[in-house]
């Protein structure tokens, strides 16, 4: 009786966290054994009608597991999208209207929207060259790099700033007239962070191809560009689920595969807006800089800190123009003004060449707050003016699954931004956050940041430019 009393409890309890693993067992991990693309067949998506921000951090939409996918926000506020698989669509919905939270249903199979909406052509690229007509493979990207380095070595060079878990390069690409030896201002450009949303990587191959042909914005300007920080998320988001955001590492949790890269970096690292649970889209990684993606980024932007006047990363989907602060709502970037004043510079020239609106903000404002961003430490640790998180086409209606035909469109986008931005840069490099550097007397009383306009040695457009010293004493591992 005893026995069978004990037997009932070793069941139930061995029931129950079987349970809990099968709840959090991410299908693409099952993959690892039995290799098979991810089916999305009678998957419904949700968009769900959120009244405040703490139902916007609700557990039911961050979660990533076998039968729940997050697919973001549009450009409406207080609205999150989730994808729930026929078997947990009953519990979901439930759970849905315990909470109060109104939901609408966009489809109810899924596989169908995942389709490819295929181009015109899908013919073959020629070696070395690059199409913006369809969604390029990672190799195609990787050999366009090595052609355009290998023909143009005056304008284009390329470094390998670190190699992932599964081999891949992460690339760097340095665009800029080599001709003239200067000390030019940088603009860093990252894309492809975030395996599922293609038009980042897309955005960012085509400003390569832009650059190449932009003498005016190439020389004075190094632009640094890592078109592709998740090639293995890429990889995988191309070939097995077209829905993967983080990158592919194990995690402590077997089951549950992938850090969010975007989530890894050394500032306010896990703070709100991530998460410490392997098994959320979100998951912030073991520590800061755990993640050789985003450890390639830091030293990338490290190599280069003091001359980066503009940092942009390209994210999809929701048309926003965002700037630092991310991580919290509580306190205003000390440049909010001007940050806020190019980016809707920027928003308007998409309208005006694009017909598309973008929306402009401080990160935790008008998307949600996310901490241990790059934005957010790249702002912390190099005091440049500019920093924008752009997240591309569409607002909604495709999601991350932008048809290839509006892929032109889309980078055009950020074409169209990032000329504004570089003419801004242009125009103001000396607008930059200092701390006087060898003059202890010069330091406020408060060792507070402070902006110069003055400062010196920098030829322009063959005037004299004054040039800033650099932020000093900012630590990238302190975090605030
Ligand atoms: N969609 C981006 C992400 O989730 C937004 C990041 C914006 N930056 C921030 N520090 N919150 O990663
Ligand atoms: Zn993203």
């Amino acid at each position: 009786m005893l026995h069978e009393n004990k037997c009932k409890w070793c069941s139930i309890v061995v029931a129950a966290a079987l349970g809990i693993i099968a709840t959090q067992l991410p299908i693409a991990d099952s993959n690892k054994l039995l290799p098979q693309m991810m089916d999305y067949k009678e998957w419904t998506v949700l968009e769900i009608t959120l009244e405040n921000t703490e139902q916007k951090n609700l557990d039911i939409l961050q979660l990533e597991n076998q039968d729940i996918r997050p697919m973001g926000s549009p450009s409406t506020p207080y609205v999150s999208r989730i994808a729930v698989s026929p078997k947990k669509l009953k519990e979901v919905k439930k759970e849905l209207n315990d909470h109060r939270l109104s939901f609408k249903i966009l489809t109810t199979d899924l596989s169908r929207e995942l389709l490819p909406t295929v181009a015109a052509s899908r013919e073959e690229l020629a070696h070395g060259s690059s199409t913006y007509d369809r969604y390029m493979t990672f190799k195609e990207m990787e050999n366009h790099i090595d052609a355009l380095s290998t023909h143009l070595p005056n304008k284009v060079k390329h470094k390998v700033k670190g190699k992932t878990l599964e081999g891949h390069d992460i690339h760097l690409v340095t665009v800029s007239d080599y001709t003239i030896d200067e000390d030019k201002s940088v603009i860093f450009v990252e894309g492809g962070i975030h395996a599922r949303e293609w038009i980042s990587p897309a955005a960012a191959m085509n400003l390569i191809d832009h650059l190449v042909e932009s003498p005016a914005l190439t020389k004075h300007i190094e632009w640094h560009i890592m078109p592709v920080v998740n090639p293995d998320g890429y990889v995988y988001s191309k070939s097995w689920d077209r829905l993967w955001r983080k990158n592919r590492s194990g995690t402590w949790f077997f089951f549950c595969t992938g850090v969010d890269l975007n989530r890894n970096f050394g500032f306010h690292w896990a703070g709100d807006g991530a998460s410490t649970n392997p098994c959320k889209q979100n998951y912030a990684g073991e520590s800061q800089f755990s993640e050789k993606e985003s450890k390639a980024v830091r030293d990338a932007v490290l190599e280069v800190k003091d001359r980066i006047e503009a940092y942009v990363t390209f994210h999809s989907y929701g048309q926003y123009i965002m700037y630092p602060w991310g991580h919290t709502v509580k306190t205003q970037h000390e440049n909010h003004e001007s940050l806020d004043k190019v980016g809707q510079a920027m928003a308007k020239a998409i309208l005006t060449a694009e017909g598309k609106r973008y929306k402009v903000g401080p990160a935790g404002k008008v998307l949600y707050v996310a901490s241990g961003a790059s934005d957010d430490w790249v702002a912390n640790v190099t005091g440049a003016p500019y920093i924008y998180t752009i997240e591309l086409r569409d607002d909604g209606s495709y999601g991350f699954i932008l048809p290839e035909t509006k892929i032109q469109a889309g980078v055009n986008d950020a074409w169209v931004a990032m000329q504004v931005i570089a003419k801004e840069v242009m125009d103001q490099s000396n607008l930059r956050t200092t701390i006087p550097e060898d003059d202890p007397a010069d330091l406020p009383a408060e060792p507070k940041k402070r902006r110069r306009r003055g400062c010196k040695g920098k030829i322009h457009n063959g005037k004299k430019r004054k040039r800033c010293r650099r932020t000093k004493n900012k630590d990238y591992v302190i975090n605030h």
